[in-house]
């Protein structure tokens, strides 16, 4: 008789599939994004160019508005590095973003704005190359989640 019960309490697949997913990014060359869904909010996963890691690297953290790391991998008194803004040295390239702006919560476009990182229309706050805020309204940079690589080329989020 408990069985039915039971049953109805294990999470269906769909709940499964919003606790992590994984995304495959053998098709993202560089300078190539893409927005995924996870847990109910855009995932920015974007390859960047060498220049864009350079950019984002050589900026002097007392430039930055916030600068914290915000990366849900590190520590969380982890500063903002071009390294630490990323998937981590050796992937450098790689940065996973929820793409929220820590504003309002617009979902800002990519490849856009003054550093050509992300800019948010809503109230026009500019992100760098490693998602960091800039300049607008916006308090903090775009939050990294939980994510690891699976392989070269899968990365699971969550
Ligand atoms: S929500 Fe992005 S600037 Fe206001």
């Amino acid at each position: 008789m408990a069985w039915p019960f039971i049953d109805q309490m294990r999470p269906d697949q769909s709940t499964l599939a919003l606790a992590s997913i994984e995304v495959n990014v053998a098709a993202l060359q560089p300078g190539m994004s893409l927005t995924v869904k996870w847990r109910g909010k855009p995932v920015f996963i974007r390859n960047r160019t060498p220049e864009e890691v350079a950019a984002a690297a050589q900026v002097p953290l007392d430039q930055l508005k916030d600068p914290v790391a915000r990366n849900a991998n590190l520590p969380s008194d982890a500063q903002a590095t071009g390294v630490d803004r990323s998937a981590g040295a050796g992937k450098e390239n790689w940065i996973v973003m929820i793409g929220s702006c820590t504003h309002l919560g617009c979902v800002p476009l990519g490849q856009s704005g003054e550093y050509n990182g992300w800019f948010c229309p809503c109230h026009g706050s500019v992100y760098d190359t490693a998602g960091r805020i800039r300049k607008g309204p916006a308090p903090q940079n775009l939050a990294m989640p939980a994510f690891t690589f699976k392989s070269d080329t899968v990365i699971q989020i969550g």
